[in-house]
């Protein structure tokens, strides 16, 4: 019998070390480093024997299979961010805090995919079958096809795929699951990593899609998610603001497809609905002729969304002003502010600078550049930019106002959504269809005449 090791692992970045530390010297987060029972006998992993291994190497256009095999999930929103569909035996970890709608999203899918006539598993560590069952009857996804089981043990669940074959699987949650084999409790990093490392084996050996839910936070500091992102083929993350019904969902990593793609759902009395015109949802509510306010024309993915921005200017009390963001990145608001004070002379270094953008999505194109200089201005200045005037342009330190990608797309929807006036880089070339097409283009060099075609004359 070899002999019994302990180690002390990080539970944000799954680091090991033999003495325990304050703070994780590799992802540097601190008090997640806890002690657990080392496993000196055969690892547990069989996961990375993947289908085919054995039979060495072979040339890359005679290996079977292509990424064309995809299962729609039935939820047109999932299967976007996805990249198109379900990819044949693909390991899906979806994460995202807890009470968000991870099990419903899944759920879901799950009775759209049986509903087709294929075969799905759905493993609940968290609920009991009869707690399911409620849950599918809520939200209508009642299926013969659907098989629900409450297992947690992973050699359990291994026998379920084998015997019933299905083709997705979901596994909820990957915290809950244990290998009987190994000492540690479940929801530790040996656990977690151990059991999706078995799970990855599965859906490569038997060709079945899994789909493991993972609770985590952004920071990702619940029980060793970090470790998870290296092992599966996709992260999507699901998220939404507390208080709304809005619920976004996006890839963070994905083997099969763009990582920029969002989809926006509506959590209602019945489930998840997918929005098909995210731009409405996001402009609703929209204050007209107050100063501090932008309309942006992003562009997520493929997809051009039209989004708020919302500024507030106030003095600063504070010997150093501040300066906070949602749904953007701190230092790119610092950056516009500096380009701001720099090379349009507003002097905002006694002001306090809040900024927003409404409806809950965080964006980090950079088209969102130039209305959140434009918002940020209009604020500090106290002019309205027109109700119906959108823009979407980056900004470069120099101040200058550069072309972003996607331009027709964006203008397609800030004229579907009703806006005729643009505001954006002078370079591009197929300018003049859209001023034709009822929307007026103002292009702009640098950030001093895009405040003077942005902003109304007059203070509001
Ligand atoms: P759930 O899917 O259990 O979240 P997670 O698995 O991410 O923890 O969703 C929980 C919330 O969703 C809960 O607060 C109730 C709400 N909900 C609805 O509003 N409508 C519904 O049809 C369902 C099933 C849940
Ligand atoms: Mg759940």
């Amino acid at each position: 019998m070899p002999k019994e090791r302990s180690a002390f692992v990080c539970q944000n970045c799954g680091y090991s070390s033999l003495r325990w530390m304050g703070r994780c010297p590799d992802c540097g987060s601190w008090n997640t480093l806890v002690e657990e029972r080392q496993e000196p006998k055969r690892r547990a992993s069989s996961g990375r024997a993947v289908a085919g291994r054995e039979e060495g190497p072979v040339p890359i256009d005679s290996v079977e299979g292509d990424a064309g095999d995809r299962l729609s999930s039935g939820v047109p929103e999932l299967d976007r961010v996805l990249g198109g569909g379900i990819v044949r035996g693909s390991l899906v970890l979806v994460g995202g805090d807890p009470g968000v709608g991870k099990s419903t999203l899944l759920l879901q899918a799950a009775s759209a995919v049986a509903c087709q006539g294929t075969r799905v598993l759905y493993v609940s560590g968290e609920e009991s079958a009869a707690q399911t069952k409620m849950r599918a009857q809520r939200i209508g996804a009642l299926s013969p096809n659907l098989l629900v089981s409450a297992e947690t043990d992973v050699a359990e669940i291994e026998r379920h795929l084998s015997a019933h074959a299905p083709a997705l699987a979901i596994v909820d949650s990957i915290q809950t699951m244990h290998i009987s084999e190994l000492e540690s409790s479940p929801g530790s990093v040996t656990q977690v990593r151990e059991s999706a490392a078995r799970f990855l084996g599965l859906a490569k050996g038997l060709g079945i899609s899994v789909f493991l839910v993972g609770h985590m936070t952004k920071s990702g500091s619940i029980a060793g998610p970090r470790v998870l992102e290296h092992i599966v083929d996709t992260v999507l993350y699901f998220e939404g603001e507390g208080s709304s019904s809005y619920r976004i969902l996006r890839a963070i990593k994905n083997r099969f497809g763009s990582t920029n793609e969002i989809g926006v759902f509506e959590m209602g009395e019945k489930g998840l609905e997918g929005v098909t015109n995210p731009s409405a949802m996001f402009l609703d509510g929209r204050p007209e002729g107050v100063s501090g306010s932008a309309v942006a024309a992003c562009s997520e993915g493929t997809r051009p969304v039209l989004v708020e921005v919302q500024a507030l200017v106030t003095r600063s009390t504070l010997g150093m002003p501040r300066r906070m963001a949602q749904g953007l990145d701190n230092n790119r608001l610092s950056l516009l502010l500096a380009v701001l004070e720099k090379r349009a002379g507003l002097e905002l270094g006694t002001y306090d600078v809040y900024l927003k953008i409404a409806g809950g999505l965080r964006v980090s194109e950079p088209g969102i550049d130039l209305p959140v200089a434009v918002a940020v201005a209009s604020a500090f200045l106290e002019k309205t930019v027109n109700a119906r005037t959108v823009l979407f342009g980056e900004v470069g330190l120099g101040g200058e106002i550069r072309a972003t990608p996607r331009v027709e797309e964006r203008l397609t929807e800030a004229l579907r959504m009703g806006f005729d006036r643009c505001v954006t880089a002078q370079a591009g070339r197929k300018r003049t269809k859209h001023a034709e097409g009822g929307i007026t283009l103002v292009p702009v060099r640098d950030i001093r005449s895009a405040l003077v075609e942005a902003l109304d004359r007059t203070p509001s």
